[in-house]
C-alpha cells in the first residue's frame, strides 16, 4: 500500500467525489435494478454533498479511490419505520430530505453503504473509515446517536460489529 488517506481527515469530499463514489456503488450494488435501495442519481449526490457532506468517507491510495463508507444522519422515528420494514431504504432517504434531517439535528446514524475494492479488503480499512465518520459526525453534537444498518453481506455485518465495539455506540 502506498499512501492511504481518509477524506474525513481533510476538508470534506467534493461533489465530484460524491459522483465517483455513486458510480463505484452502482457497479457493485446495482441499485438501478433494485428500486428499494437509494438511487445513485446526480440529484441524490448533490443533496448529500450539500446537506450531509461528512456522511461520506472516501478512502484513497494516493489519488485512486479504493473504497468508501457512507453513514447517513437519520431520525429515530424513520429508523424505527425502516427497521420494522414499513419503509424501504429509498423511501427513508426521500423522507430525510423532506423532513430536513441533516448533520445538525439527527438522532440516529444509518450505516448505509460500505465498499472496499477486493485487493484492499481485510486490512481494517472499512472499520477505520466507519469509526472516523461516526466520530466526525458526532463531534459537534451532545447526543449519543443509535447506529443502525441493513447488512448486505456477512462481511458487512462483521465490519459493523467491529466498528461498534471499538467506538462503544448503541447498535440496532
Ligand atoms: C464489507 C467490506 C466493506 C469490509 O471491508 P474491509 O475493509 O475488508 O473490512 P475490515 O478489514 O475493516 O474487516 C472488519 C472485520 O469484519 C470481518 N470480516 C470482514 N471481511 C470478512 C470476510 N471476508 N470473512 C470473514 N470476516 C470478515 C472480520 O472480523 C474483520 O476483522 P479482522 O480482519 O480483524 O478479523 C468489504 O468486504 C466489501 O466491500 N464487501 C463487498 C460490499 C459489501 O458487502 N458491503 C457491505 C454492505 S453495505
Amino acid at each position: 500500500m502506498n499512501k492511504i488517506t481518509f477524506s474525513s481527515d481533510k476538508i470534506g469530499p467534493t461533489y465530484k467525489d460524491f459522483i465517483e463514489t455513486a458510480k463505484l456503488a452502482e457497479s457493485y450494488f446495482k441499485t438501478k435494478q433494485n428500486k428499494t435501495q437509494i438511487e445513485t442519481s446526480r440529484k441524490n449526490s448533490l443533496w448529500a454533498y450539500k446537506k450531509i457532506p461528512n456522511s461520506l468517507n472516501i478512502i484513497r491510495n494516493d489519488r485512486k479511490i479504493i473504497g468508501f463508507v457512507w453513514i447517513i444522519p437519520c431520525s429515530k422515528s424513520l429508523m424505527n419505520k425502516f427497521l420494522r420494514k414499513k419503509i424501504s431504504e429509498a423511501k427513508l432517504f426521500k423522507k430525510l430530505q423532506e423532513q430536513k434531517i441533516d448533520e445538525d439535528n439527527f438522532e440516529s446514524l444509518y450505516l448505509c453503504s460500505s465498499f472496499i475494492i477486493p485487493e484492499y479488503r481485510r486490512k481494517g480499512l472499512a472499520t477505520k473509515a466507519a469509526i472516523k465518520t461516526i466520530r466526525k459526525l458526532t463531534q459537534k453534537r451532545k447526543i449519543k446517536p443509535i447506529l443502525f444498518s441493513w447488512p448486505y453481506s456477512k462481511e458487512g455485518k462483521l465490519t459493523i460489529l467491529k466498528a461498534k465495539n471499538t467506538i462503544n455506540i448503541k447498535l440496532r
